[in-house]
């Protein structure tokens, strides 16, 4: 009397037996003499083919098991007549264990637009492809656990809530118990912080890096797998106001050591989905595919999303500086031909995302890591170059999404990094802790932060970042 998942029924060859299964139905077709139900219970992208013979299973029954009803089956395994699957259930019970009214249920057997679903995200992640996008989505937080775990690197925990500004940019959501339209004040009008955390002024962190450096200077290598928050313009396809981010943090690493092991570590776990996610992503390839239908030709990529992924873990990453990047956009005259060419302005100022799409989809048609970025783009930890202009950053782009990843080796000299947070007006009496490090056994060390998203979003070939995160938190987001 145990349930058998429909992932484990499909290895099986028909042997006459009894199983029970239990799921969601899909669809229902009936004729006079049969009526088939397609069931899927999450465990695979398949759907799985029930026979009812109505003089077995009361038709009354059959008649409420429509969509999105959820049924317990008992039945026997034979071999299929043919409806592309190996084997297929001869109901002898049916139960319905959850009824779905076929006027109300919003998820129809049809094709839904994405902008449907995500308005109806609480039922999206009953459909095909937002079930496949978060098998992916696990399977590549299993890989990457797996990954570090592999290489002797120790998961540490830092914390959600926060009293310091890791990226120095002031994007942060504020930690209060305020009722935010009636903040208590004081007679100066200013906000009373005893309403803060315990009379001290937070907020949720924006990344785990400074607390992951102080464990990479007593566990040598550590990484950090947790929600970030950002209080950032989220009104992009790559951008939400909640994500994860896994920042591994390791002493005695240089700058090349750290594209080394991002290179190498995005590789791994994009190769493991390819292995292991190989029906989800054929289904979701088979959707892009569908979608680029409408594109015009000239938006339509390519390479297939398997081909597109197989090609990442087989080449080499292009690796430049900034200043060698800044050279190629200028020299890049904007013409009809060239659809990506930005012109751009001076050395100094940031990359934009048409910059960085030129780079990567016209210019070198693969992955970059863009090195040595100027200093005052760049956030206050990181280590200065000798040029005194240039800092040991490296950006990690990808096709289709831009930044992927964002990283440095860390200043690790305790008078250069005071005089860049004086520079910055970062305070140091608040930071005690951490130039603490540098007082005490500092070490050359480096890191990087990679955002999970926007690894399923370029793994899955989703064209929205909102599409594979369960619950996306952006403006106007935030009910459930
Ligand atoms: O480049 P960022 O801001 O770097 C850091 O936070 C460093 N402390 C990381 C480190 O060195 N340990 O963010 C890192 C990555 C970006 O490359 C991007 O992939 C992702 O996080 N990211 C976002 N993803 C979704 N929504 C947002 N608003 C994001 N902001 C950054
Ligand atoms: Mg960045």
């Amino acid at each position: 009397n145990k349930r058998t998942k429909i992932r484990e029924v499909l290895n099986l060859t028909p042997e006459n037996q009894i199983i029970i299964l239990m799921g969601w139905v899909r669809t229902r077709r009936s004729n006079k003499n049969v009526t088939f139900i397609s069931l899927n219970d999450g465990s695979c992208i398949q759907n799985y083919q029930i026979v009812a013979d109505p003089t077995v299973i009361d038709e009354d029954i059959l008649r409420k098991a429509n969509t999105g009803a959820s049924i317990k089956v008992s039945g026997r395994l034979v071999a299929s007549q043919g409806s592309g699957q190996q084997t297929e259930l001869n109901a002898e019970s049916v139960e319905i264990l959850g009824e779905a009214d076929p006027e109300s249920y919003p998820i129809q057997p049809k094709k839904h637009s994405l902008e449907f679903l995500r308005e109806n995200a609480h039922l999206r992640i009953r459909t095909s492809t937002f079930s496949a996008v978060m098998r992916v989505r696990h399977h590549l937080a299993y890989s990457i656990h797996e990954y570090f775990h592999q290489k002797g690197f120790f998961y540490i925990h830092t914390p959600i809530i926060t009293a310091s500004d890791a990226e120095g940019a002031g994007e942060m959501f504020r930690v209060s118990v305020l009722d935010p339209k009636n903040p208590p004040l004081k007679e100066d009008g200013s906000v009373d912080f005893k309403q803060d955390f315990f009379e001290r002024e937070t907020n949720l962190t924006v990344s785990g890096q400074l607390e992951g450096e102080l464990a990479a200077l007593a566990l040598s290598e550590i990484y950090t797998f947790g929600p970030t928050f950002r209080a950032e313009n989220s009104n992009t396809t790559r951008h939400l106001a909640e994500f994860w981010m896994i920042e591994p943090e390791m002493a005695f690493y240089d700058a090349e050591d750290n594209q080394d092991l991002a290179e190498d570590f995005l590789k791994y776990v994009i190769s493991s989905a390819l292995r292991h996610c190989k029906e989800d992503l054929m289904f979701l390839d088979q959707r892009a595919a569908e979608e680029e239908k409408t594109k015009k030709a000239e938006l339509r990529n390519e390479l297939s999303l398997l081909e597109r992924l197989t090609f990442v873990t087989e080449n080499k990453f292009e690796r430049i500086t900034y200043t060698e990047a800044w050279e190629i956009l200028k020299n890049s005259a904007p013409n009809k031909k060239k659809k990506f060419a930005f012109p751009i302005e001076e050395w100094g100022t940031d990359l934009q995302s048409e910059h960085e799409r030129y780079l990567v989809e016209k210019h070198f048609k693969k992955p970059v890591i863009i090195s040595d970025y100027p200093k005052a783009i760049k956030s206050f930890y990181m280590k200065q170059n000798e040029d005194g202009k240039t800092v040991a950053a490296m950006d990690i782009l990808f096709p289709g999404i831009g930044e992927i990843v964002g990283g440095s080796q860390r200043e690790e000299n305790l008078e250069k990094l005071a005089q860049r947070m004086e520079e910055l007006n970062i305070s140091r009496e608040e930071m005690w802790w951490y130039l603490d490090t540098r007082r005490f056994g500092t070490a050359p060390h480096a890191g990087f932060g990679l955002g999970f998203e926007r690894l399923v979003l370029f793994v899955t070939g989703m064209g929205n970042i909102r599409d594979v995160i369960p619950f996306p938190r952006t403006p106007g987001n935030a009910e459930f």
